[in-house]
């Protein structure tokens, strides 16, 4: 049997050949069919007002027509009103809810559903992008988390995705790190904690540089040899950035995040000349006081604020690397679209970036991509202010994770003290880990938020462990029965679906689909938290009003494949947002 795994999308399409059938010219209409507040059914179309106004004719009597032209099917699956000035109301029947959830049985079959959405398309995700020799900071971890997260809902939904970490491994502190490198580099601290010694040099080398004057000309040096290949100050750029990426390896392998290529800034150090020689041959970028600038007259602020992409030294700069790196993922990785997870405190750098990128392809007669600041906000500490040390230090990714496990640890010794000590222990990694990425995630990205481990290591509200502890808590009802969870066997003879609390579960499963569309189109992670948030508790409020063990068959039946596909959509969409989950708590 077909079921359209994504209904709204199906009831789009019914009600615009209804529109067709019923006279209603073609493109005036858009059903518009969203989620609805479960009050007034399942779904509902708004575009019969527009359409109507648009056309002169009062509304309801349209939105009557439409619905007596759809087709025998979806009046079958869904009782259908016409509401207030020409709302369509859908909702599901109880035969549809109870199909669905046998059709859409493990994530394969969700994947396939959900894979129509960006199929044949290539997108290019840009995240996490720290600075070698530098300590990773929360914003580094956000940009990880929240990329990781789209990364995946795009895998999900059809696309194929390159996972590029952008590392900024180029630069001018490269002169002062190498002299300091060469002359006061400790080995035991490399090995103990090497970014910290890379930062510990680099601060050496800067005030070394500032105290004495020929200090800073052999740095100076330094970095012209670097930059001029010479294989000695090659050999130890290239060992500070091995090391640094192992070190932001051990943070990604606890956030479960593998890059598909690792292209940093230095990568495009050969493909920067025919940036400056283009824009400059097709009048894109113009010269200003000896740098090579590129203004924006139709843009309020960018007709005078240059975008720099040649610095007066002659020398490149974040600007002409970014540029560079547009045209290779087009040309290399056939992009469709790039998305740039960054603090949004970068907003002018790509905004003056896509506007340049947009002119100079268009001068080049070559599609730009679809660019997208994929913007976040700052974490701010207790304070109100961005997250730092007591000291004022930027904090360690490393020890916060280890706080992170720490924290949860004391929570699943609270809530499950039987359980031995060593799966506690990794219980404890999975929460605590787990509950850094979903605080990161379960808030709209584009707005500050506040680093508090009280409201982040919890078992209530809209929170990892919650979510974690509601799934392992469906998985221990099959345990406790001996059943696998989604045996078919335990799910024949289901009939549909009749108390309150097993159809509020069912209509909520059904609106899976529209969460990750809502999430992939936006690009906001938080619709599909929200979404899993609302499931658990729809779920739980019906696990405690109708009993699954001991009922009669029918009714264990049917109330398996909810708790079934609960289990399903809940691990499906933890892991989309890039969570491990857990067969207890
Ligand atoms: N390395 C930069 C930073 O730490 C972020 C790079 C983001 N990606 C890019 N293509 N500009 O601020």
């Amino acid at each position: 049997m077909h079921l359209a795994f994504d209904l709204i999308v199906e009831l789009d399409r019914a009600l615009l050949s209804a529109a067709a059938a019923a006279g209603v010219e073609a493109g005036t209409f858009q059903p518009g069919v969203r989620t609805s507040d479960p009050r007034h059914g399942d779904f509902q179309a708004n575009g019969v007002l527009g359409a109507a106004k648009r056309a002169g004719r009062p509304p309801r009597p349209l939105a009557e027509a439409l619905v007596a032209h759809l087709p025998e099917s979806v009046r079958r699956d869904f009782d259908v009103a016409v509401a207030g000035p020409g709302f369509i109301n859908f909702t599901a029947r109880p035969s549809l809810l109870l199909a669905w959830l046998q059709v859409y049985r493990t994530e394969g079959d969700l994947a396939a559903g959900a894979s129509a959405a960006h199929a044949g398309e290539t997108w290019v995700v840009d995240y996490s992008s720290p600075n070698a020799a530098k300590q990773m900071h929360v914003g580094h971890l956000r940009s990880a988390v929240i990329g990781e997260a789209i990364a995946r809902l795009l895998a999900f939904t059809g696309a194929h995705v390159v996972r590029d970490n952008h590392i900024g491994d180029w630069g001018t502190q490269y002169g002062k790190l190498i002299w300091a490198y060469r002359r006061h580099l400790d080995a035991e601290a490399l090995a103990r904690d090497p970014i910290e010694e890379f930062e510990r040099l680099y601060k050496v080398g800067n005030a070394a540089a500032e105290a004495d004057p020929a200090v800073l000309e052999e740095a100076r040096a330094e970095l012209v040899k670097l930059q001029a290949g010479d294989p000695d100050n090659l050999a130890v750029w290239r060992h500070i950035n091995e090391v640094s990426l192992e070190a932001f390896q051990r943070i990604y392998d606890r956030l479960g995040i593998k890059f598909d290529v690792t292209l940093g800034e230095s990568f495009y150090n050969d493909k920067l000349e025919p940036v400056y020689s283009e824009l400059a041959r097709f009048g894109v970028s113009t010269e200003s006081q000896g740098a090579q600038v590129v203004f924006h007259p139709e843009h309020p602020r960018f007709k005078t604020q240059p975008f720099i992409v040649r610095k007066s030294d002659g020398a490149a700069n974040y600007a002409t690397t970014d540029l560079a790196t547009v045209l290779y993922r087009v040309e290399h990785f056939h992009a469709r679209c790039v998305l740039y997870v960054v603090d949004k405190r970068q907003g002018d750098h790509f905004e003056q970036l896509f506007l340049t990128a947009a002119k100079w392809f268009e001068k080049r007669g070559q599609a730009v991509p679809r660019l997208v600041h994929v913007d976040f906000g700052t974490v701010l500490g207790e304070d109100g202010k961005p997250l730092k040390t007591r000291t004022g230090d930027s904090i360690k990714l490393r020890g916060l994770l280890d706080e992170a496990a720490e924290r949860a640890f004391a929570l699943v010794s609270q809530k499950s003290p039987d359980f031995p000590e060593d799966e506690r222990r990794r219980i404890a990694e999975i929460v605590g880990v787990g509950s850094v990425q979903y605080a990161d995630l379960s808030q709209h990205r584009s707005s500050d938020y506040l680093f508090s481990w009280d409201k982040m290591i919890s078992l209530d509200g809209n929170t990892a462990a919650y979510l974690l502890y509601a799934l392992a808590r469906i998985r221990s009802i099959f345990r406790r029965q001996g059943l696998e969870c989604g045996d078919p066997s335990a799910e024949s003879g289901a009939d549909a679906f009749q108390t309150p609390g097993e159809v509020a579960v069912a209509r909520k499963l059904i609106k899976f689909a529209d969460a990750l569309r809502l999430s992939s189109e936006t690009l906001c992670p938080h619709f599909l938290c929200l979404y899993l948030y609302e499931l658990a508790g729809e779920f739980s409020t019906f696990y405690n009003a109708d009993k699954v063990i001991g009922a009669e068959p029918a009714a264990r039946a049917r109330r398996l494949v909810l708790c079934a596909r609960t289990l399903l959509v809940l691990e499906t969409g933890l892991h989309l947002l890039g969570l491990r989950t857990l067969e207890r708590m």
